[in-house]
């Protein structure tokens, strides 16, 4: 198969080598505040931390052709135009490589002996995107040429910014200063942040105004100005402000010529907002952060610095197994998009449009699984704006605005598996930190301060919104959707237009929107799963009546699974409103769904009855591909209106027998826990995206970082992915590789070492920084069995059972297990 780049382990960069990748292959530029996505091509945008309410520079969705907009260096040298990343003029290049590294991207093309190397950056605790151009002559004779640099400012409401053109196309305005160009619309009135473009060089013209850059009828392909080869100093005044320097450069064989451009984000206090006049930018906040960066020492010193705390955060969790693949994956990329995920939950992707979607409940929820460990005051944080976004009986607003923080009203709540995921999050960050005192922290609900209460509280809510939320069978109600967004028992129509998830059916408005009668099987084992994990939290605070009290719950709710929902081979899905079984044998279609099963197993419902290993054994037979698990079996073929969303897909996408990788981690996480860990690693290795990079052109996304989705067996493009980047995929697969199989995982008391590999593993070791100790560990498996702690011991001591003590004192510790 065809291949458009490798991996540069050592580097920690994906090396792009052909500019027309089956897709764009994308790119994180920032970790804090300031983003940009970034394309193998340099397309892209950037948004103060929140992509829809603050997006700075402009892109357009669904194009034609894909990715025309970004940050574009136009090279015109005697009469041919060309830029570094071949799009948008796509001129075919001598050499073309885009290296995606750990916060930064280095792009570099090379036309008629001219190279130009593009570095683009957020440096750390900086509100700007750093943009270092190093132009070489590497010919034999002197080169003069012409250089345009480009940017696209958006009006600042990225969905407004895309319907309200009547009032938009005269709000514009820009300011000039030597060589930086403001981008000011709405500074006068009601805001008070602008943005800049500026380059550290005296400049020979520049253009503001999109039109006479780029010509009414010409494309990104195409500039006008680029082609009149001069820009006119044109200056906006409504329709679409730009920024673009031009400058003429003359270089010597041999020369190079470094040109430092920033694009930034200044905040103003209101009242300091103007100079003297009342009218002109105050600029002071501006020149600081331009002098910040303005020299290529200092881009050095920063790009240095954005690589010593990556290092840094993947230094906490490291591990050497006889395979790069795991290797790269976990010590890096999974790592990496973890991060990601983590900062922009659902938002800004080349999928999601930075428009749709904010912070989810359930999704950052879980991101914070997979991310806690890198920066557990940050998961502290988000844990805390969560929380404050819950209602009082332990409902969720299932969406929030990262930029103010409040429960998003449009799509409201009621979806029935978000509190529990508050319980896993809020427990993995204890375990990591041993921080008891978040439980104490007064977080409010509905965001109101006055109704604030412990987080305990929070937890305890979210608990007891499951049991007290329970139909006919005892099992936990489905409400609008669970887990899956798709299966939509009561907010079904027949209505184009309806949204499925807050649509209100008529037959349920009167009991409150949603029916009484149907149930979720997955919420009932995830109750199960994460319901130890309160219980835990509960122990420990010495709340043993409290404790009991909620394990009764757990162990009632197991007998209703087993009385109820288990349907011989497997746990079912759900019941729907009429009270008819869905993921049942008895079932037409979509006999056996993937969710519930994996949290039943590792709850060990049923266990006695060997419910755990019929569950595992059916998934394999019937939901195992080679491309992975698919979703449910046999895809819907029809509309069944009763589910809701789910048939609406053609069978193979999405949630209707898609290969959803979010939930292929939930069966990798049980196989490995029945200590199968040979079953576990098959299925991490059908979905890990480094294992993919071999058919990357059927494949299609990023070999580097997971989608949410691989079309399934049933669909014509079957193996193809799609929804890169934002998925829960990336958390809940590093849980299951780095915890459950590798089998390392921080607990209340200790770091846990209980491993599930394949059985032909020697052993691996790995490096894992826990509560301010260093622990070195290496497990040896000499009898190449998959799981199962013969022999630990933590410096030269042996230790019982398979949780290694916290080293108060920090220091390093040689942790040595051997399986058998
Ligand atoms: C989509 C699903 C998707 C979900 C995300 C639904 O409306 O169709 O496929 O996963 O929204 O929230
Ligand atoms: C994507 C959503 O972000 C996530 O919350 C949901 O669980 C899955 N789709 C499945 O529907």
């Amino acid at each position: 198969m065809k291949s458009f780049g490798h991996f540069d382990d050592v580097r920690k960069e994906y090396v792009i080598q052909s500019p027309q990748t089956p897709y764009p292959w994308i790119n994180y530029l920032g970790t804090q505040a300031f983003f940009s996505l970034i394309s193998n091509t340099a397309g892209g945008y950037s948004f103060y931390k929140d992509a829809r309410l603050r997006r700075i520079t402009r892109y357009r969705y669904n194009n034609v052709p894909i990715d025309m907009g970004g940050r574009y260096f136009y090279i015109s040298d005697n009469g041919t135009v060309w830029n570094p990343g071949w799009s948008p003029v796509k001129t075919a290049l001598d050499f073309y490589e885009c290296r995606h590294g750990m916060g930064y991207t280095v792009i570099t093309g090379k036309k008629n002996d001219l190279k130009a190397e593009a570095t683009f950056f957020v440096p750390q605790n900086y509100d700007g995107e750093v943009q270092q151009l190093v132009l070489t002559n590497e010919g034999s004779a002197a080169k003069s040429f012409k250089l345009f640099s480009f940017a696209e400012w958006c009006l600042w409401d990225a969905q407004d910014d895309c319907t309200n053109f009547q009032r938009n196309f005269s709000t514009g305005r820009v300011e000039v200063e030597g060589s930086t160009i403001y981008h000011k619309t709405e500074y006068r009135d009601r805001r008070d942040h602008f943005a800049f473009y500026t380059v550290n060089d005296t400049i020979d013209g520049y253009d503001t105004d999109r039109d006479a850059f780029i010509g009414l009828y010409n494309g990104f392909g195409d500039p006008q100005a680029v082609a009149n080869g001069k820009a006119s100093n044109s200056f906006a005044d409504g329709w679409s402000p730009i920024a673009s320097h031009y400058k003429e450069i003359t270089l010597k064989p041999g020369e190079s010529k470094t040109l430092v451009f920033i694009l930034g984000y200044v905040e103003m206090p209101a009242d300091k907002k103007f100079e003297a006049d009342g009218v002109t930018i105050n600029k002071e906040k501006a020149h600081a952060m331009i002098e910040k960066y303005n020299t290529p020492e200092k881009v050095a010193a920063g790009l240095a610095e954005l690589k010593a705390a990556w290092d840094k955060l993947l230094g906490i969790f490291n591990v050497n197994t006889s395979d790069d693949k795991v290797n790269r994956m976990v010590n890096i990329w999974n790592q990496y998009q973890c991060m990601v995920t983590f900062n922009l939950s659902r938002s800004a992707s080349y999928f999601e449009s930075g428009i749709g979607r904010g912070m989810g409940f359930r999704d950052s929820n879980q991101d914070i699984l997979g991310f806690v460990h890198q920066i557990p005051d940050r998961a502290r944080e988000r844990l805390i704006d969560l929380a404050s976004t819950q209602l009082e009986d332990g409902g969720c607003y299932h969406q929030y605005q990262p930029l103010t923080k409040k429960g998003n009203s449009d799509i409201g709540g009621d979806f029935s598996d978000d509190p529990l995921w508050m319980i896993l999050s809020v427990g993995a960050y204890i375990k990591e930190s041993g921080d008891w005192g978040i439980l104490d922290q007064l977080v409010p609900y509905d965001n109101d301060e006055s109704k604030a209460k412990p987080m305990l509280h929070h937890l305890d809510v979210s608990f007891y919104h499951i049991v007290n939320n329970l139909g006919p069978h005892g099992l936990p109600l489905a409400m609008r959707a669970d887990w899956n967004d798709c299966l939509n028992l009561s907010c079904y129509s027949d209505k184009p237009g309806e949204s499925f998830q807050t649509y209100t059916n008529p037959k349920f408005a009167a009991e409150g929107g949603y029916s009484k009668v149907a149930e979720s099987v997955m919420v009932a084992a995830l109750f199960t799963y994460a319901g130890p994990t309160y219980v835990g939290i509960l122990k420990h605070l010495g709340k043993d009546a409290e404790a009991a009290k909620a394990q009764a719950e757990i162990d009632k709710m197991k007998e209703n699974v087993m009385k109820s929902a288990f349907d011989g081979e497997w746990f079912l899905r759900a019941y729907d409103s009429t009270g008819a079984k869905v993921g049942s044998k008895e079932c037409e279609e979509g006999k056996i769904f993937i969710e519930p099963q994996g949290f039943a197993v590792m709850s060990e419902i049923g266990k006695d009855q060997g419910a755990d290993i019929k569950t595992l054994d059916s998934i394999d037979k019937y939901l195992n591909t080679k491309y992975g698990l698919v979703l449910n079996n046999p895809a819907f073929s029809k509309y069944y209106i009763q589910y809701g969303e789910i048939s609406t897909y053609p069978g193979g996408y999405k949630e209707n027998a898609g290969i959803f990788t979010h939930n292929n981690a939930w069966i990798i996480c049980a196989e490995a826990y029945a200590g199968r860990g040979d079953k576990a690693f098959e299925y991490y290795s059908k979905i890990a995206p480094a294992f993919n990079e071999d058919i990357s052109d059927l494949h299609k996304t990023e070999p580097y970082v997971y989608g949410q989705m691989i079309a399934g067996k049933d669909a014509s493009r079957f193996g193809e992915g799609k929804n890169s980047w934002l998925t829960g995929t990336a958390a809940w697969n590093f849980v299951a590789i780095s915890q459950y199989i590798l089998g390392i995982s921080a607990d209340f008391d200790g770091l846990k070492v209980d491993p599930s590999i394949p059985k032909a593993w020697d052993g691996f070791t790995a490096t894992r920084k826990f509560r301010g100790a260093t622990y070195n560990i290496t497990v040896k498996n000499p009898d190449h069995v998959s799981k199962g702690i013969k022999s630990l011991t933590v410096d030269g001591k042996a230790v019982e059972g398979n949780v290694v003590p916290v080293f108060s004192v920090g220091g390093d510790h040689e942790v040595i297990a051997v399986l058998g």
